[in-house]
């Protein structure tokens, strides 16, 4: 009986690990925060381009993709075959550079799994 308990207290505890969510969940609350950092150069609550193109519905949206915006040769190459799920935002915003080399976004990247997760749901939020 003991032994049997044991057996479905492990299973239990391996289920709940393979059912967590790959990335840490985002507070949208706290991405607003995170935001500030993007503002410079972003909008996200409008169509509006600045430095860098609307984040507005950027969630599932083609890279390199918004109409009027004149992004770098490497962004609409990268654009060709990407859309910017969660995955992609997260391996974008840790280190712009590196995802998309030669991309014209002169943002170091947010270091902290945490703000990334947070600035994404708040992108989310912004998105159909
Ligand atoms: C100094 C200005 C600047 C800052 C700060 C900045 N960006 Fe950007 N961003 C850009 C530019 C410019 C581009 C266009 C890149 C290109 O064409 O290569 C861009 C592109 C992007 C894209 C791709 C959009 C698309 O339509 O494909 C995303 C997503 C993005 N930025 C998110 C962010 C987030 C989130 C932050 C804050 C954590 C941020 N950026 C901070 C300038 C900036």
């Amino acid at each position: 009986m003991a032994k049997i308990k044991v057996g479905a207290l492990v299973l239990g505890v391996v289920m709940a690990g393979l059912s967590a969510p790959a990335f840490a969940a985002g507070d949208a609350t706290k991405g607003a925060k995170v935001f500030k950092k993007c503002k410079a150069c972003h909008v996200v609550d409008s169509a509006k381009n600045k430095v860098g193109p609307s984040l507005q519905n950027v969630l599932n949206r083609q890279a390199g993709s918004v109409g009027g915006y004149k992004y770098s040769s490497a962004m609409s190459a990268f654009g060709g075959g990407n859309i910017w799920d969660a995955a992609t935002l997260d391996a974008f915003l840790t280190k712009p550079k590196a995802l998309v080399k030669g991309t014209k976004m002169s943002f170091p990247g947010l270091k902290k799994a945490q703000d990334r997760a947070d600035v994404i749901a708040y992108l989310q939020q912004n998105s159909q």
